[in-house]
């Protein structure tokens, strides 16, 4: 297995995603998903399946200082009070003594381009405080730019240990990529699988078939040698191995210019206009 470093504490270098997985899919893929090998696992409160995924850590037997949890604080939830509630949240339904990772989920400069700069400072002074109790232990933003980043660190003097913003083949991101690496902040990559649709790009099934794996794992793959921690989902336990089955490869440096090469496509949403609240 391979890792990625955040302040100091590896941490496995791919992370499970839980996006739209809900009832019994979430509870057992969570599951399946540690009994495969994955410590590292990704949930929001925007997801409204802390509680399952808390209960497949607990249920799980595996120690807690193995396991590596994220969640997100919704945009409706910034700012001091509401952060706040939104941790205090977190923390009962996911019921595992701490967070390992807390991330404010958008920066919402949409809808609210008087007082974002506000929100997210206040938001992020509330984690850092949960920080200081031990109740939290990394603090991170998702879905910021280049200036979000900056402004977010200059208001608060604290710079955030992990950016997840939307990266794979198609969106390598490479201006957000080089500002976090050059300070020490370790880029996260959602919908890695572009929403499970990798067969349909041409580039990834043939360098599939050359390395003997799928177009899912190239795809992943070439993003961890970008540097970056993907965060596939599934809910199926044969798709949540194979994606795990990834670091027993390496992309040469002319097939990582292919897929760097791809036509632009996203799949998500834009942070600048991202307007849901
Ligand atoms: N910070 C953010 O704003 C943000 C936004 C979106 C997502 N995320 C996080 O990132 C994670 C990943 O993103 P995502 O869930 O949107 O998309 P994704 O991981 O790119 O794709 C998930 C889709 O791909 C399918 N799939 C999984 N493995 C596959 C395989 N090997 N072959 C073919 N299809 C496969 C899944 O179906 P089955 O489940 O049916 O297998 C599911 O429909 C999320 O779950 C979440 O934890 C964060």
């Amino acid at each position: 297995m391979e890792y990625f470093e955040i302040k100091g504490r590896q941490v496995q270098a791919i992370a499970f995603g839980t996006y739209l997985s809900s009832g019994n899919d979430c509870y057992n893929s969570v599951r399946d998903a540690i009994d495969v090998g994955y410590t590292n696992i990704d949930t929001a409160a925007f997801y409204k399946n802390e509680d399952l995924v808390g209960k497949a850590v607990r249920d799980s037997g595996t120690d807690r200082e193995k396991l590596f949890v994220t969640t997100k604080i919704w945009n409706s939830e910034q700012g001091t009070t509401l952060s706040q509630k939104s941790i205090e949240n977190s923390l009962k339904l996911l019921d595992i003594d701490y967070i390992d990772l807390v991330l404010i989920h958008w920066p919402i400069p949409v809808g609210h381009n008087h007082d974002y700069q506000i929100l997210n400072k206040e938001t992020f002074e509330v984690m850092a405080k949960y920080r200081e109790k031990g109740l939290v232990k990394h603090l991170g933003v998702s879905n910021f730019m280049v200036d979000h980043l900056d402004q977010i660190e200059r208001n608060t003097g604290i710079r955030a240990e992990v950016n997840q913003i939307e990266m794979h083949p198609g969106l390598m991101q490479d201006e957000i990529c080089s500002y976090c690496k050059e300070r020490g902040i370790l880029v996260q990559a959602w919908r890695p699988l572009m929403r499970g649709n990798c067969a349909s790009f041409a580039p990834l099934c043939e360098l599939g078939e050359k390395y003997g794996k799928t177009p899912s794992q190239v795809a992943l793959r070439s993003i961890y040698q970008k540097g970056v921690m993907p965060i596939p989902k599934s809910v199926h336990r044969s798709r949540i191995e194979e994606n795990f089955d990834v670091f027993d490869f390496r992309l040469s440096d002319d097939d990582m210019k292919i897929i760097e090469g791809m036509d632009e496509y996203r799949c998500g949403s834009h942070p600048l206009r991202l307007t849901r609240t």
